[in-house]
């Protein structure tokens, strides 16, 4: 089977609970509201994906229960194909509680459930079957299914998009395969132990992690925009001005986006201005995946904010 772009990664139902202010520890406080939506940064990358027009796949897993199902037919309503998921018995399907505040800005606590138990097989399995230019990765499946799933891609000479997310998933040994990596700040931190705070950090973090042997680095700095590094050549690139209410998914939005104008233009800067069109879409509005952009709201913002 032939796509233009792979995903493998996590899939998840997200329990999101928006409070008027992140409670203090111990405390007991209402909030505004409580929703249960389809997410999981795999799973958000691909609905990105097909929402901006290209073929796509996830290579996850879910546990044999409701959420489950109802994640599977949410992938396929949002035109991503599920014919590589796997179900498996006995496991929970990953669950993440998210708690947004009124500036938009999240706070989760999750458990990967079935996300865990990919392995090396199943990922091998799949790559025999499968064609694509471009493979997006997260950090948030078994170790073994994202080494396998990198490996794997590069063998087919594929583009390998790494969002180091999150930070504690974050392990070295993936490195060496991947051609552009995406972290924010704290990945950033993580990964090279520069806190960035500035442009200065950002591009000695850029430095750092191109250092580990990874050709092209953004560096996410949410509203202050990110940092695109190749080719020792250095673009900063403005994210567009927005109310953020909801900043789930946004890195994923960006991922996704990133790699759907790569293919189109071969241009990492020209990606990453259209990412950010689109990641400052996302945040602007609430609904989990439902308020990830579609091609044609990112082109119109483009056009209007170009005249
Ligand atoms: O990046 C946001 C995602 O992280 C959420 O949808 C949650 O499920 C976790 O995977």
């Amino acid at each position: 089977m032939k796509y233009d772009i792979v995903v493998v990664g996590s899939i998840n139902m997200d329990v999101i609970v928006d409070v008027p202010n992140y409670p203090e520890y111990g405390d007991t406080v209402f909030c505004n509201s409580i929703k249960m939506t389809p997410g999981g940064k795999g799973a958000n990358q691909a609905v990105t994906v097909a929402s901006l027009g290209k073929s796509t796949c996830l290579v996850g897993a879910v546990g044999k229960d409701s959420a489950g199902t109802q994640l599977l037919d949410n992938l396929i309503f949002k035109s991503v194909d599920t014919a590589h998921m796997l179900e498996i018995e006995g496991e929970g399907s990953g669950t993440f509680v998210c708690l947004i505040d009124n500036t938009g800005e999240n706070t989760m606590a999750g458990t990967k459930g079935a996300n865990d138990k990919i392995t090396e097989a199943d990922i091998n399995r799949v790559f025999e079957q499968i064609e694509a230019k471009i493979l997006l990765i997260q950090m948030e499946t078994s170790r073994e299914s994202i080494l396998a799933a990198a490996k794997a891609a590069k063998a087919k000479g594929m583009y390998v998009i790494l969002d180091p997310a999150p930070a504690e998933g974050i392990f070295e040994e993936v490195f060496q395969y991947a051609d552009l990596i995406l972290p924010n700040k704290q990945e950033t931190e993580r990964i090279t132990g520069i806190e960035v705070t500035d442009r200065e950090t950002a591009l000695e973090a850029a430095k750092k992690l191109r250092s580990l042997g990874i050709p092209d680095v953004i560096v996410k700095m949410a509203e202050n925009g990110s940092l695109v590094y190749q080719n020792e050549e250095v673009n900063w690139i403005d994210s567009i001005k927005v109310k953020a209410v909801d900043t789930v998914g946004a890195g994923d939005c960006f991922a996704g986006a990133i790699a759907c104008a790569l293919l189109d233009t071969n241009n990492l800067v020209e990606a990453a201005k259209f990412a950010s069109v689109a990641a400052g879409i996302k945040v602007s509005r609430t609904g989990g995946q439902d308020a990830i952009p579609t091609l044609k709201e990112v082109q119109e913002y483009i056009a209007v904010a170009s005249n």
